[in-house]
């Protein structure tokens, strides 16, 4: 699959998830903006990997999100492909999440996703085509504990999807959302070092028996931004490992 010419933003492309994408973008052929709250992270990917241009944006901000639009189509001439990748939860149980914890998850993980599919849909309906990925979770398919508030803005992202694709069935313009299981980027790796028997022990605990990795996120990102995706139109895919696939609450014995 390739993006000769194609025109991508990626959001907090400066770690992880996004990281993956923007080069896998960049390696199919696209010019990539990558744009992160973190200059010297989207910077140092600029700087390494041809194709990919850094732009610091905190997608929480509605203007911002807006200039980082404008500047692919006053530096490119067009926008094909966003991907908002931005989300972040706040462990612990809702009964003791503050008013604050509350607005900082849905602000980063839901209405960043808003201001990204906005903006998007401002110059691709005129356009008539374009690819529009969002960054889910299988947190939003189901009850997590520990995970409400990240729960309830994921499931939000995942609506918010096939409303838009409801809306524009007909634009010639796509939104797709990808919902990844345990994936291995720093900050979960960090955390799984810090348990009992470390990565392994965890690792043990997930369904397929490992942890996803960005570039397999990234591939399907590169699909849905493709051509080869033209007839997928308001889907949320899981990508897992099969981990949203089991109904947890029964169990049957290997036989
Ligand atoms: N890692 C997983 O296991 C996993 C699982 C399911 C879903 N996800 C989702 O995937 C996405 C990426 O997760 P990740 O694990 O790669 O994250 P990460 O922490 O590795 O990277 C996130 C990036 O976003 C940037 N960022 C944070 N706040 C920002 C802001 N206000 N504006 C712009 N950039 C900002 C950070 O600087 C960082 O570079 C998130 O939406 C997350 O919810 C991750």
């Amino acid at each position: 699959m390739r993006l000769d010419g194609r025109i991508a933003i990626v959001t907090g492309a400066g770690s992880g998830i996004g990281a993956a994408i923007a080069r896998r973008f960049a390696a199919a052929g696209a010019q990539v903006l990558a744009a992160d709250v973190r200059s010297e992270a989207v910077g140092a990917l600029a700087a390494e990997v041809d194709g990919i241009a850094a732009h610091v944006c905190d997608v929480t901000r509605a203007v911002e999100v807006d200039a980082l639009v404008v500047a692919s189509v006053e530096r490119f001439g067009k926008l094909d492909v966003i991907v908002n990748n931005v989300g972040q939860s706040i462990a612990g149980w809702l009964k003791d999440a503050s008013d604050e914890e509350w607005q900082q998850v849905l602000a980063l993980t839901l209405s960043s996703t808003f201001f990204g599919v906005r903006a998007a849909l401002r110059v691709m309906l005129p356009q008539r085509s374009g690819s529009i990925i969002n960054i889910s979770s299988g947190a939003g398919f189901g009850g997590s504990p520990g995970l409400a508030s990240y729960g309830a803005a994921k499931a939000g992202v995942n609506n918010l999807t096939r409303s838009v694709a409801v809306e524009n069935a007909r634009s010639g313009v796509r939104i797709n959302a990808i919902a990844p299981g345990a994936i291995e980027t720093p900050a979960i790796l960090a955390w799984a070092r810090s348990l009992p028997g470390g990565v392994p022990a965890y690792e043990a605990t997930l369904l397929p028996g490992r942890f996803g990795r960005p570039d397999e996120i990234a591939a399907a990102a590169l699909f849905l931004a493709s051509d080869e995706a033209s007839f997928v139109n308001g889907a949320v895919i899981p990508v897992d490992g099969a981990a949203s696939a089991r109904m947890a609450a029964i169990e049957v014995p290997k036989p």
